[in-house]
C-alpha cells in the first residue's frame, strides 16, 4: 500500500487509522475537486460546458460529504463534533464557548 501522506511507518497504524487516513485523502480530493470545478465554471464563458462544470462540482460535493458521514460514524469524535456545528444556527465560533461553560 502507498505510503503517501502517511506521517508514521505503516506497521506501527492500527487498521482503522489507514481507513480514516484513505477517508480523510479521498474527502480532501473531493473538495479539491469541488473548488476547482467552480473556478472553472466561474471562468467559462460556454453556457453549456458551465451547466456541466457545476455539475460535476455538485457531484464531488455529494462524494466530499459521503465521506465525511463515513467518518462520523467511525469515529465518536468527528460523530461528536459534527452534532455541534453541522445544522447549527447563531455565532459558530461562539459555540465552542457555550459548550465549554
Ligand atoms: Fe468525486
Amino acid at each position: 500500500m502507498s505510503s503517501e501522506g502517511l506521517h508514521a511507518p505503516r506497521e506501527r497504524l492500527r487498521d482503522e487509522t489507514i481507513a480514516q487516513h484513505q477517508a480523510i485523502q479521498s474527502v480532501i480530493e473531493e473538495l479539491e475537486a469541488v473548488d476547482w470545478y467552480r473556478q472553472r465554471a466561474d471562468d467559462c464563458d460556454d453556457p453549456a460546458l458551465k451547466a456541466i462544470l457545476l455539475h460535476n462540482m455538485r457531484e464531488e460535493i455529494e462524494h466530499a460529504t459521503m465521506g465525511l458521514e463515513w467518518l462520523r460514524r467511525t469515529s465518536s469524535d468527528f460523530d461528536k463534533e459534527f452534532k455541534a456545528y453541522l445544522f447549527s444556527d447563531g455565532d459558530i465560533a461562539k459555540i465552542e464557548e457555550d459548550a465549554t461553560r
